[in-house]
């Protein structure tokens, strides 16, 4: 299990510089409440982040009056492709609010998991980065999301063991199998001994916690989807909010106003690139990439237009000839993203529909073959269920949306999430299978055989690195 992380070892560093971007901007003053009003703007602390803020090129006319423990609006935070970066409807991303405050009792709270550096999820380095500077011991190493809880945990080595999913981004979900379900499971195979013919155990991503506003649906499997929720859905955000305090941070049952605020804070937060490495800003010339202009995006469906200012850029017209043959290749991108067609007549923008974010319209759930027996790896659990109807067999390392409802139709149906800011959080789908949005693009050619030539997918990963 370690070799597979050595490689990862020259990046610690860099990655160590992103971790500790939150941490320099801690001051020694009293927690806020999440009220934006209450906010205490501390002199001393601000200047620090003004000074981080203009040594790294933030714009933000806010930074001026910056409060503590946060950061300015707009600030580039490095990833392999360029920089992302964070905006809030607030003036600044709140690092003291409730949703990085632990009320639990095990020190966790929601930004061990979802971290405004990680994209508001959470990447395998990061985890692994925290392994290696605590052996192992820091609050996200909880037995909850141990490949199984009941092993032994107490030594590093046994830790490391213990966590190999974790290290690679994956937390354990499951449970047992729905009453009244169509299906039965036939049988089980799982390396980490939990799942059994009664009970699943499988492995997944947490989606990320920004552009909430532009969501149709909540949780890899709808299983917190509210029938007529509003837009946003509050009702499902605020019984995710109080189900994580009193589960994944083993807490006591909250006050709704604190449920209620920590649902304010995430419903405030837009993420994306904000730039490529070698290219510039993906607002320059007209374009609309970045943060801040999708703050401003509706939840209306239709063609992505933010780079079309961009389409069949002049070399030199804008910038440099190379950075301008760059942006035409994201321009062609996007345009294959909204047009190409499948042999099915399937388009990306088909299914990824709500304009310039790519969650879905009508919040309809699809199998992508992702969590197809062919694509498990072999750490992942792998389950045959069979239907009790026709007796029919399917094998699939996670159910998706038939674990929530126990219907047949509903198998490895996942939802589809924000594709803003994907560049700062690999790896992708729901169990992390695609290393990287190449691999995104293969696993689409090979399972709705796209048949995308060597030029489309290089336009399509530029296009993806860009949002
Ligand atoms: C231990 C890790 C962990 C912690 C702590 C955690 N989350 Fe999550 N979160 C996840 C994972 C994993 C998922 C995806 C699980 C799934 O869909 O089955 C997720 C999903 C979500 C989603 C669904 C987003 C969407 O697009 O559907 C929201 C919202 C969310 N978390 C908010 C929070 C809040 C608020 C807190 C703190 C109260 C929190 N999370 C704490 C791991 C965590
Ligand atoms: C049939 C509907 C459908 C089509 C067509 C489709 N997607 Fe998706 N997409 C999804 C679903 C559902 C998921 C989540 C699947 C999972 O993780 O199991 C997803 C996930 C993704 C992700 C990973 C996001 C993340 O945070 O992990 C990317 C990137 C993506 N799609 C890009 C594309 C591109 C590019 C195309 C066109 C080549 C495309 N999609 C076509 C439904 C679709």
């Amino acid at each position: 299990m370690f070799s597979r992380f050595v490689s990862v070892r020259p990046f610690v560093m860099f990655i160590a510089v992103i971790a500790t971007l939150p941490a320099l901007s801690v001051a020694d003053t009293p927690q806020r409440s999440a009220s934006p009003s209450s906010a205490s703007p501390s002199s001393a602390s601000a200047s620090t982040e003004v000074a981080i803020a203009s040594s790294l090129g933030a714009a933000g006319t806010a930074a001026a009056f910056l409060p503590p423990q946060s950061l300015p609006n707009n600030l580039p935070i490095p990833n392999q492709n360029g920089f992302a970066a964070s905006w809030s409807t607030e003036g600044f991303v709140d690092l003291a609010d409730d949703f990085h405050a632990p009320p639990g009792t095990n020190g966790r709270d929601c930004s061990n998991c979802h971290a405004v550096e990680s994209g508001w999820s959470i990447t395998p380095l990061q985890v692994q980065l925290k392994f290696l500077l605590s052996g192992g011991r820091d609050p996200i190493f909880n037995p909850l999301d141990a490949n199984n809880p009941n092993a032994k945990l107490e030594t590093v080595p046994e830790r490391w063991r213990g966590y190999g999913m974790l290290l690679q981004g994956l937390f354990r979900r499951g449970g047992g199998v729905r009453t009244g379900a169509e299906y039965e499971i036939f049988s089980a195979d799982d390396p980490h001994g939990l799942g059994t013919t009664t009970n699943f155990s499988f492995f997944r991503r947490p989606l990320a916690t920004a552009n909430m506003t532009l969501i149709t649906g909540l949780m890899w499997d709808d299983r917190l989807t509210v029938a007529n929720d509003g837009r946003p859905p509050r009702q499902g955000l605020f019984s995710q909010a109080r189900g994580n305090i009193t589960g994944a941070q083993q807490g006591a049952p909250p006050l709704d106003s604190l449920v209620n605020a920590i649902v304010d804070q995430e419903l405030m937060i837009s993420h994306a690139q904000v730039s490529i490495f070698g290219m510039g800003r993906l607002d320059s010339c007209g374009a609309r990439g970045g943060p801040e202009h999708l703050a401003t995006q509706q939840l209306v469906t239709g063609r992505w237009d933010l780079f079309d200012a961009w389409i069949g850029l002049v070399p030199g017209s804008c910038t440099t000839p190379s950075a301008d043959r760059k942006r035409a290749q994201i321009a062609r991108g996007q345009e294959i993203f909204n047009e190409r067609q499948n042999p099915n007549g399937g388009k990306c923008r088909g299914c990824h529909n709500v304009v310039n974010n790519g969650t879905n319209f009508a919040g309809t759930l699809f199998d992508i073959g992702v969590s197809a027996a062919s694509r498990r790896t072999p750490d992942m659990p792998l389950y045959t269920l069979r239907n009790l109807a026709t007796g029919d067999l399917v094998q699939t390392t996670d159910p998706g949306k038939a674990f929530v409802t126990g219907k047949w139709g509903d198998m490895n149906r996942f939802k589809a999430p924000t594709l803003r800011g994907l560049s700062a959080r690999a790896p992708y789908f729901h169990n992390g299978i695609a290393k990287t949005l190449r691999d995104v693009v293969r696993h689409y050619d090979e399972v709705q055989t796209f048949g995308f030539t060597h030029q489309e997918k290089d336009d399509l990963v530029a296009f993806l690195n860009a949002l």
